[in-house]
């Protein structure tokens, strides 16, 4: 899951044509020093928007519980009825078929290429940094979980979906650390520096901004680990394209639920949901690992990034993809009765997967001009990769 940003920076560095001024919840706090966001490699932002819905608009989430309980707890999976980890991983139970599925499963790794593992190893490092997604829904004012045992809807649905994630994480470590061909202390390491680090998604506490991130998030995983899926089968790793597809199959799930939320936004408050839409987009969604260091690199996550879009796992194309669908999905074009700010807002929105297709061509043009030129990895032992 990453995303070469580059080409869509420019878009932060524009002004919206319209104002979120009227959102009279926004407290930005000017502080001197900079308030540091992010503690090991982070950007420090001196410009911090929290709580920026409205203070009434927390009855909208409470008077959707009972809706919430029917329509998104649904897309949880009984815990009986779940794929565990151990499914899909050499048997620790028989201690002489261990050994042997160990054997196989080294054997099939052998046939992947070095830069298939860095992109599945900062894949699997993204899922590990689980604590800090579930922090941040727990940011959300009007759904978090209050108690840590809430019996809200919301807040059962954060800790279901959390539960669901943690698998992910989980089993692609253990695959590969069987695998023994990625150096696990350097991926230990950068789980443990990416969690110190958190990350700044821009939610401003906002549950319009949050579901709207996880929307996006989701399909981009969903994408991601369909694509890692599809490169094992290609290397002839189908055990591991079984491993990557079921992941991706969980978070076409998640991204089933985080879509409706946001449609169901639309229909009961288009403006506000518009203008959050725009406003997420201006800010471009930041990847969840957007703050990810190895203790060597402080580019690694951008040299991630690169190689999962030159092998075609995670593209700037996916980004406006991803865009072009949530825009169909929630019929954005046809919103309808919208303000003036919210006309802009829909038309900003609506323009914008042409506009980043556009520069993201012309970004492939000026890269393929320039010499390719490549990075060591230390998760593949300081192997030089092209990026
Ligand atoms: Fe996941
Ligand atoms: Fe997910």
């Amino acid at each position: 899951m990453a995303l070469k940003l580059n080409t869509l920076s420019s878009f932060a560095s524009k002004k919206l044509p319209y104002s979120q001024s009227h959102r009279r919840s926004i407290i930005r706090i000017r502080s001197s020093p900079p308030v540091m966001m992010c503690s090991a490699l982070g950007a420090k932002t001196k410009d911090v928007v929290t709580h920026s819905m409205a203070p009434e608009k927390v009855e909208i989430f409470k008077s959707l519980e009972t809706w919430a309980e029917h329509n998104i707890l649904i897309h949880l999976k009984p815990v009986d009825k779940s794929w565990q980890p151990t499914d899909f991983l050499p048997d620790s139970e028989s201690s002489e078929g261990f050994y042997e599925q160990v054997k196989e499963l080294r054997e099939r790794c052998k046939q992947l290429p070095a830069e298939y593992f860095v992109v599945l190893v900062g894949d699997m490092i993204t899922e590990e940094a689980l604590p800090t997604y579930q922090t941040m829904l727990n940011t959300i004012d009007g759904v978090r979980d209050e108690t840590g045992a809430s019996l809200t809807s919301w807040a059962t649905w954060i800790r279901g979906w959390t539960a669901e994630e943690n698998r992910h994480g989980d089993l692609l470590n253990k695959y590969l650390y069987l695998s023994g061909c990625v150096d696990m202390k350097q991926i230990e390491r950068s789980i443990q520096y990416l969690i110190r680090s958190g990350m700044d998604p821009k939610f401003e506490n906002n549950p319009y901004n949050g579901f709207i991130y996880t929307s996006f998030q989701e399909r981009a995983t969903f994408i991601s680990h369909g694509n890692t899926a599809r490169l094992a089968k290609e290397h002839g790793d189908m055990k591991l394209a079984q491993i990557c597809g079921v992941i991706a199959s969980d978070e076409k799930r998640h991204e089933l639920a985080y879509t409706k939320i946001v449609e169901k936004l639309f229909e009961i408050d288009p403006d506000d949901a518009i203008l959050a839409l725009a406003g997420m987009m201006k800010k471009t969604i930041k990847m969840p690992a957007h703050l990810m260091y190895d203790g060597q690199n402080d580019k690694i996550f951008y040299h991630f990034s690169a190689v999962a879009q030159r092998l075609g796992v995670y593209t700037a194309k996916d980004y406006a993809d991803i865009l072009a669908f949530l825009i169909e999905r929630w019929e954005v074009e046809k919103l309808m009765g919208l303000t003036s700010e919210g006309r802009k807002a829909r038309d900003f929105v609506c323009g914008l997967p042409s506009r980043i297709r556009r520069l993201e061509d012309k970004a492939q043009a000026n890269m393929a001009k320039k010499a390719c030129s490549t990075v060591p990895f230390s998760w593949v032992f300081g192997k030089d990769i092209r990026v």
